[in-house]
């Protein structure tokens, strides 16, 4: 019997100089970059917690601790596709994903459409069943003054038809 399940996702990095800024695996051109032990990807990060509270798997900081050295520089898109297999491992295949990336700076919508189809390349899923917004943060809070970037993300999942397999 089909079945559905939706998580929800959260994550943040300080913006900082000398480092790439990196948003759903597209390389942004930006003076500044988000700071963190791995690259840093608020919007694969964000996913792949939505994708493991979907399938009541916990968060990516259990499963890709800060402080074990083999997680430096870990790349998004390699996390994601790693929380994907035990999501999968579980039962469970991404429906649909809608993010909000919250960013003073830069302007994301030369952008969106490369994360959009990236993401769902990742996610194995049409990119019509992709949305990313973006947000300022009306120049107030950490946000608003360009010191950090967030990401909201919620997934839907179904379970996987074994029907059709032998
Ligand atoms: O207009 P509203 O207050 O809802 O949103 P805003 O935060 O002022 O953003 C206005 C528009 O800029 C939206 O269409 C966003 O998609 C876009 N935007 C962007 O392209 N890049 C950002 N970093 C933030 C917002
Ligand atoms: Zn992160």
């Amino acid at each position: 019997m089909a079945g559905f399940r939706v998580g929800i996702g959260h994550d943040t990095h300080r913006l900082v100089e000398d480092r790439p800024l990196i948003l759903a695996g597209v390389r942004i051109p930006h003076p500044r970059g988000l700071a963190g032990h791995s690259d840093a990807d608020v919007v694969l990060h964000a996913v792949a917690d939505a994708l493991l509270g979907a399938s009541a798997l916990g968060d990516i900081g259990e499963i890709f601790p800060d402080t074990d050295e083999r997680n430096r520089g870990l790349d998004g898109g390699v996390l994601l596709t790693d929380v994907l297999e035990r999501v999968a491992a579980a039962g469970w295949k991404p429906v649909n994903c809608d993010v909000i990336v919250h960013a003073q700076e830069p302007k994301l919508s030369p952008a969106k459409d490369a994360m959009k189809r990236n993401l769902a390349r990742l996610l194995g899923i049409d990119p019509a069943a992709v949305n990313i917004k973006a947000k300022t943060g009306e120049k107030v809070g950490a946000i608003g003054r360009a010191e950090a970037i967030s990401c909201q993300a919620v997934v839907l999942v179904e379970t996987i038809d074994l029907s059709g397999r032998d």
